[in-house]
């Protein structure tokens, strides 16, 4: 334990350097001003932009939505090439760490810095596996959500009801600086890591109306995953071999991604000083969508829709017309290759061996082809993403297609510890707050309701067959929804009580 909180100062972010390499001379045509800007470590710094001020003194600023080219902060924990298609963690290549390592392992390089000595992972094994049991209270909330409530809205709820069990965590009541101590930060880490799996699993058996089976902390960490998933009453039960390596690599490959959405999110909240629960749910929710990690639940199911070979070059047509997306494929920041994309290849094949194929991958293959050939995708840069393919091993291990994104944010949860110790240990981290361009109405006075004039606000909604029959009446015989799109009212009929 002591070892592991040495490891955490020694690689305290504070330590990071920025050294000044470059400058950029600008002249602003607008004033006739000349300015040398200081260039760090390859990055234009914001506040040396703003030193360019217009004639009313007005800093210039950077309008980049999506933050496509904007860089929020300083890190040492994963590094994406996009155009050589190389992923590293802490340096370590992917393929090495998919061969040689597991997700327990990584999730500790991701966390403190380096791979952990053969003492240092039998006591982080032993911490985060002994941090695994839930609430009975949270227990008890999961079994009253409606049987087909999305499994990542149980997930989301969960992570944040945890934090209600841990005020000792909250920032409100104790400070931001209650999270510079290791051993605080530490013990949040083994309890999230470790109930992570119990909340994924316990949704799992929520869905299927069985019980939730208790965690066992001497298993690994994907072995009790999935015999929470699948025991019902063997107490010597061990899920096959294939399918926990091949989770087990899943899980490597989806444990960090630098600042993409969801990470990015888990800063910006750190940065208000959140608690760590909070954090992590935010990011989780985060996570969901459908252009994030939600990208496997959505390719699959338009897989599903597609349906058969004969049907690509309609679907493709759609998605060149921008009625459709091609989901899994295109990356914010891979323009060539996801490197994750070849090991999952792999995966796909190794669980194929053992459990039925999935008529869906040979469409999905054709699919690949079809689109790597296009025009349109070859111009875009546009190329599958680990969310192609990780769907159709889950699929195949014969989890629901809407638990996709759950088991995407188990692995995850790693790198946003990592992030998360990183980014409150830095002492450049300011809050989170972009500026906007302000293009709204300029100064105006109040208006009395009366006097006001007509405008096209649409109010009308999409109603239920309860809500039209409750107010079919209404509509009927006193024009309870008067038109109103060419005055307002000039009976005065509805206003004599204003
Ligand atoms: C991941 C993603 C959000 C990246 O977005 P981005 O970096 O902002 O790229 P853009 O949305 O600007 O895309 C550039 C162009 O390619 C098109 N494009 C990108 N991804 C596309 C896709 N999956 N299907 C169809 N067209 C796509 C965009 O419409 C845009 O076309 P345009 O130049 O005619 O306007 C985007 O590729 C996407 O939505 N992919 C599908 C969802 C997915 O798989 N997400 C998982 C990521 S791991």
């Amino acid at each position: 334990m002591q070892r592991l909180t040495q490891l955490s100062n020694h690689l305290n972010p504070n330590r990071l350097s920025s050294k000044t390499s470059k400058t950029l001379t600008v002249t602003d045509n607008r004033t006739g001003k000349t300015y040398e800007l200081s260039i760090v470590d390859g990055i234009l710094p914001g506040s040396e932009l703003a030193k360019i001020k217009d004639a009313k003194n007005n800093p210039l600023r950077l309008n980049d939505p999506g933050y496509m080219n904007t860089v929020a902060c300083v890190s040492r924990i994963c590094y994406a090439d996009g155009n050589t298609g190389v992923l590293t963690y802490r340096g370590y290549p992917i393929e090495q760490l998919a061969d040689h390592s597991n997700f327990l392992e990584v999730a500790f390089l991701l966390i403190f810095g380096d791979l952990p000595t053969k003492n240092q992972y039998a006591t982080w094994k032993y911490k985060v596996m002994t941090h695994t049991f839930i609430h009975e209270d949270l227990k008890e909330m999961m079994s009253h959500f409606r049987y087909n409530a999305h499994p990542m809205g149980l997930l989301v709820n969960m992570i944040s009801a945890e934090s209600t069990l841990h005020p000792e965590g909250n920032t409100a009541l104790n400070g931001t600086e209650i999270y510079n101590n290791p051993e605080v930060r530490n013990n949040f880490i083994y309890r999230i890591l470790g109930k992570m799996p119990v909340f994924a699993a316990n949704a799992y058996r929520r869905r299927i109306g069985r019980p939730f089976v208790d965690p066992i902390n001497g298993l690994d960490y994907i072995e009790n995953f999935l015999t929470m998933i699948d025991n019902y009453s063997d107490p010597n039960y061990k899920p096959h071999p294939t399918l926990v390596k091949a989770l087990d690599t899943l899980f490597i490959l989806q444990a960090e991604h630098e600042t993409n959405n969801a990470t990015a999110f888990l800063r910006h909240l750190a940065s208000a000083g959140c608690d760590v629960y909070m954090c992590i749910a935010g990011a989780a929710a985060a996570l969901y969508g459908t252009k994030s990690g939600g990208a496997g639940e959505a390719a699959l199911r338009m897989f599903e829709a597609i349906g058969k070979k004969e049907n690509i070059p309609k679907f493709l047509e759609e998605v060149k017309q921008k009625k459709r997306i091609l989901y899994g494929f295109g990356h914010r920041i891979y323009k060539n290759t996801d490197p994750r994309v070849k090991i999952v290849k792999k995966v796909v094949v190794d669980v194929f061996r053992i459990l039925d194929k999935d008529p869906l991958l040979e469409l999905a293959l054709e699919l690949e082809k079809a689109a790597l050939s296009d025009e349109y995708f070859i111009k875009r840069r546009l190329f599958p993403n680990i969310d192609y393919y990780s769907g159709l091993v889950f699929k195949a291990m014969g989890f629901p297609v809407d638990y996709f994104s759950v088991l995407f944010t188990i692995p995850m949860t790693a790198g946003w510890l990592a992030h998360w110790v990183e980014a409150i240990q830095d002492p450049d981290q300011k809050i989170v707050r972009p500026r906007q361009n302000y293009v709204g109405a300029p100064r105006r006075n109040y208006v009395p309701a009366l006097d006001r004039k007509p405008n096209n606000f649409e109010l009308e909604s999409t109603r239920s067959a309860q809500q039209r029959r409750r107010e079919a009446l209404l509509e009927d015989d006193i024009n309870y929804f008067p038109e109103d799109d060419d005055d307002d009212d000039p009976s005065g009929e509805y206003n004599t009580s204003i």
